[in-house]
């Protein structure tokens, strides 16, 4: 089936561009000496999952339980869920899970690491817990510091549970536009991580996993060598709002594009406007409207749930027609692929797959 031929809107991978994507990470890190375990909350594939496995990812992250008890059950084997598990019902499902993939949680607070010691005693297990700090995105996670090492030592001295390490991401940094800000910024950060970690190592702890980065932080993190893995996951398919921020050296960006939405004309009640059939059920708007791939001068503004409206910069008449199809390139990856059910796997003109979204939807 060629491209053009498929009903719309949906959700298209190139597939040599993913795979390029893969082997860069891979390439960074191996170069940088440092592991990688990106985060599935981006592709949500278990697919995907796999091909980074098979490129030397050491595992995946999950954002949810629910997330990694789907990538368990796929099979892959090494995941670290990176925020809290809470209450004893989840708890109880990660301990299931548990059986299935090494399985490790993050945790920021005494009675999580409580409940997380007594459901893992009950279940005959050992669960490895990563302390969460906070190195300045402001959310979840102890301030860098003793408190990072008080906690590790309750985790450490539980014989239920394995104190593994920290994590420390700043979401609000990765897209910070100006390049040397960015870096100004990890750095900063990292400063904290690195504190943290003599704070903790003081206290006679090892510290085996020092995890976080994402795809804006990643030449940088990568320069400094803290981390023993990056967490990156928006880099396989890349997004507007990523491809529009600088980049040291040839300020391109390392990774392409590899994830579209492909539209059609539905209407063009004026000739200075088109409507396209994705609108804000097609194209998450958290990070503003989708860009139209492949030509300049074009402008898409939402026209509603299911429709977009196109128009020319200048004002002048659209040259599309009804029936014209076209490549959007989401702003922003993860909450564009939890619209959808499947991806379309292309290369070239052509649709070589069909792979589901394994995770769409699982926020429990
Ligand atoms: C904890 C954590 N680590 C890593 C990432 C990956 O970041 P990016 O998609 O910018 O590479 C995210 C994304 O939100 C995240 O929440």
């Amino acid at each position: 089936m060629k491209i053009l031929e498929l009903d719309t809107p949906v959700l298209t991978i190139d597939a040599d561009a993913l795979d390029r994507n893969i082997e860069r990470m891979k390439d960074m890190t191996a170069a940088a000496g440092i592991q990688y375990r990106p985060h599935a909350k981006t592709h949500k594939s278990a697919i995907i999952a796999r091909m980074q496995t098979e490129a030397g990812a050491i595992g995946v992250c999950c954002a949810k339980l629910g997330e990694a008890e789907v990538m368990a059950a796929a099979g892959i084997d090494n995941i670290l869920i990176t925020t809290a598990v809470i209450g004893e019902s989840k708890i109880g499902r990660l301990m299931h899970a548990r059986n299935q993939a090494q399985i490790a949680v993050v945790a920021d607070n005494d009675d999580n690491i409580d409940m997380l010691g007594r459901i893992a005693q009950l279940s005959g297990q050992k669960l490895d817990v990563v302390v969460e700090i906070d190195i300045g995105q402001g959310r979840c996670g102890v301030p860098p510091g003793p408190e990072a090492a008080r906690l590790a030592k309750i985790i450490d001295d539980h014989g239920w549970l394995n104190f593994t390490g920290l994590q420390g991401y700043q979401g609000k940094i990765q897209m910070v536009t100006d390049t040397g800000e960015r870096r100004t910024a990890t750095e900063t950060g990292l400063d904290l991580f690195a504190a943290t970690i003599a704070d903790v190592e003081n206290a006679g702890l090892k510290v085996r996993i020092k995890t976080g980065g994402g795809t804006g932080t990643s030449p940088f993190d990568l320069d400094r060598g803290l981390l023993t893995e990056l967490q990156t996951g928006s880099y396989v398919f890349m997004d507007s709002r990523y491809r529009g921020i600088g980049w040291p050296g040839a300020n391109e960006p390392p990774f392409e594009q590899s994830l579209h939405i492909l539209t059609s004309v539905v209407s063009k009640p004026a000739p200075d406007r088109v409507i396209v059939d994705a609108g804000l059920k097609s194209a998450s708007s958290d990070h503003g409207p989708p860009m139209i791939a492949d030509v300049e001068g074009r402008i898409y503004e939402f026209g509603g749930d299911e429709h977009g409206i196109i128009r020319m910069a200048d004002g002048g008449e659209v040259p599309w027609t009804i029936g014209d199809k076209l490549r959007l390139i989401p702003s922003h990856c993860d909450t564009t692929v939890n619209l959808y059910d499947q991806f379309m796997v292309v290369q070239g003109d052509s649709v070589v797959d069909v792979w589901p979204i394994d995770t769409r939807g699982k926020t429990q």
